[in-house]
């Protein structure tokens, strides 16, 4: 299984600093917004993994990463010349998926919990495995109708008039025919090649499954300054009650042996004096 990170857009909600700035970099808490998913993708034993972003962000992504060795993952970097849609990612990534599956997951989701489940779903993809969580605000997003039996029987791209309060978060798992499905949908009316439509292509041939995610899980939305502030927050409390850390990529990667003791100890040395790098070394006397 490959991971995809699409991590590009303009994120215009967040005028003035999208100016200068990607939101996948903006700091959630204590780290980039984009070890968030990140770390769900390495959680799910995925190591090899591509980040699709703009001309102008990916080399700030290659200087926070490299090729990815640091965290006994790799990492590719691929272009998206304009805001063509999430479907996208499957062309441009195609000679990166090969003939794998592929597991993408939006730069700006978060998802926090209990996510056995998720990982477990990844491992397992049979067609596409989505998800549905419930929202307050279903227009804003990608929402699944479910029949009776709880079956999905709809998708439908930010309705007017929601069929359901199950919203498809930004983290998609397909086999590899979703690179020729990806190559013959249409671009919608906003000019995407709509991730619904790839779904609804899964649906209609009875290979989507739909998990739907239950209390006590968070998928955080980051689109503006409200809800940025919201998710650090969240994490804040979090990490700073536990005294763990959520998301920490070279922690992650030592725990799931990616990396061994040697190279965990030489990556914390080359950290500046912070309290990242105290933790880190705290992991380290612990483990
Ligand atoms: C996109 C998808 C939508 C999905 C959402 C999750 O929306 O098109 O189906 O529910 O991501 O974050 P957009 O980012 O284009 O608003």
């Amino acid at each position: 299984m490959k991971g995809i990170i699409l991590a590009g857009g303009a994120g215009s909600r967040l005028y003035p600093v999208s100016k200068v700035y990607s939101k996948q970099l903006t700091l959630i808490y204590d780290k980039p917004l984009i070890y968030y998913p990140l770390s769900i993708l390495m959680l799910s034993d995925i190591r090899e993994i591509l980040i699709i972003s703009n001309e102008e962000t990916i080399p700030l992504y290659q200087k926070l990463f490299d090729d990815g060795s640091d965290y006994g993952i790799r990492i590719e970097y691929a272009l998206q010349t304009a805001p063509n849609g999430i479907a996208e990612s499957f062309i441009i990534g195609e000679d990166f998926i090969k003939d794998d599956g592929v597991t993408l997951i939006l730069g700006d989701n978060i998802f926090y919990g209990d996510l056995d489940f998720i990982y477990e779903a990844i491992q397992k993809n049979d067609g596409a495995t989505i998800f549905g969580y419930r929202v307050n605000d279903p227009e804003r997003y990608g929402i699944v109708e479910f029949d009776g039996s709880g079956k999905a029987i709809s998708i439908e791209e930010k309705p007017l008039k929601p069929k359901s309060d199950f919203a498809v978060p930004g983290l998609y798992v397909y086999d590899n025919e979703v690179v020729s499905i990806a190559k013959n949908i249409i671009p919608s009316k906003r000019g995407e090649l709509e991730i619904t439509d790839v779904n609804n292509y899964y649906l209609n041939k009875g290979k989507l499954n739909v998990k739907k995610i239950g209390r006590g899980i968070a998928w955080l939305d980051t689109g503006t300054p409200e809800s940025l502030l919201q998710a650090s927050n969240f994490f804040g409390v979090i990490e700073d009650r536990q005294g763990l850390k959520v998301a920490c990529i070279e922690e992650i990667a030592f725990n799931k042996k990616f990396i061994d003791e040697e190279k965990f100890r030489d990556i914390i040395s080359k950290i500046p004096k912070s309290l990242y790098r105290t933790y880190l070394e705290k992991i380290l006397k612990d483990s």
